[in-house]
C-alpha cells in the first residue's frame, strides 16, 4: 500500500511555541506509524492578512504554493493554539486565503479545491488546564465548511509549559498514546477514502 501523505502543522510561528513541538512531535510519531509527513511551517510563508483588493492586484506566490501543499496531502493534523477561547488569526487567515479561488488561474478557480475532502486530525496545547480545548471547538466547524471530514477523535495537551523537556520531547508519556489515536484515525479515514 502506497505511504499516506499527511500533513501537520501548528497555529503558531513562535519560537518556543507549545503547538510547534507538539506538531514535531506527532510528525515523528507519524512517520512511525508509516506515513510520509510534511511538517509544514507557517512562518515560512510570506502571507499577509486577507484582503480582497489585494488579492484582486494579484494572490501572493506564497498563498499559491500554501495552496498546492494543502492540495497535495489528503489527510492533516493541525495543532492550534487557543487565543481568546479561539483559534488564532493566523489559522484562519491561512484557511481563508488558501480557500479563496484565483479567478485568474484556471487550475484555482475552485476556492475548496485545496481542502475538500481532507482528512483532518485535531490538537491542541496550552499552558492552561484545558490545552486549548475550546480552540476546537470553533476550528472543527471552519474545517467542516471546507469540506474536510474531522476525525471524532482528538486531544488537548493541557499545562504546556511542563510538557517538553528542553529537546521538545514529551515529558508525559501518557500523552503519547491520545496523540497516536488522533494519528491512527486521520490515516484509518484517509486510507479508505482515497482508496
Ligand atoms: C491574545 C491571547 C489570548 C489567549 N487566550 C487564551 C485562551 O483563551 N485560553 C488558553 O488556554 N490560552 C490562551 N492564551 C495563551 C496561549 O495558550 C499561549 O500563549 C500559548 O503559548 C500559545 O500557543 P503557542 O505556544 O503554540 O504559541 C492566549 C494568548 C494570547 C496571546
Amino acid at each position: 500500500m502506497q505511504r499516506m501523505k499527511v500533513l501537520i502543522f501548528a497555529g503558531s510561528t513562535r519560537q518556543q511555541s507549545y503547538n510547534r513541538k507538539l506538531a514535531r512531535v506527532t510528525a515523528e510519531m507519524a512517520r512511525a506509524s508509516g506515513a510520509e509527513v510534511t511538517l509544514l511551517e507557517l512562518g515560512d510563508f510570506d502571507v499577509p492578512m486577507y484582503n480582497a483588493d489585494l488579492e484582486a492586484r494579484g494572490t501572493p506566490a506564497d498563498v499559491m504554493r500554501l495552496k498546492q501543499i494543502f492540495f497535495e496531502h489528503p489527510a492533516w493534523i493541525v495543532c492550534t493554539p487557543e487565543y481568546n477561547a479561539s483559534y488564532p488569526a493566523l489559522v484562519k487567515n491561512t484557511f481563508d486565503w488558501i480557500s479563496s479561488p484565483v479567478k485568474s488561474d484556471p487550475a484555482w478557480t475552485e476556492g475548496f479545491k485545496s481542502t475538500r475532502g481532507k482528512v483532518v486530525g485535531v490538537l491542541s496545547a496550552s499552558p492552561g488546564a484545558l490545552g486549548g480545548l475550546r480552540s476546537q471547538s470553533h476550528l472543527v466547524p471552519l474545517l467542516l465548511n471546507l469540506h474536510c471530514w474531522v476525525a471524532p477523535q482528538n486531544y488537548a495537551l493541557g499545562r504546556a509549559a511542563e510538557a517538553f523537556d528542553a529537546e521538545g520531547r514529551l515529558v508525559n508519556e501518557a500523552a503519547r498514546k491520545p496523540i497516536q489515536a488522533v494519528i491512527d484515525q486521520v490515516l484509518f479515514a484517509a486510507q479508505r477514502l482515497n482508496a
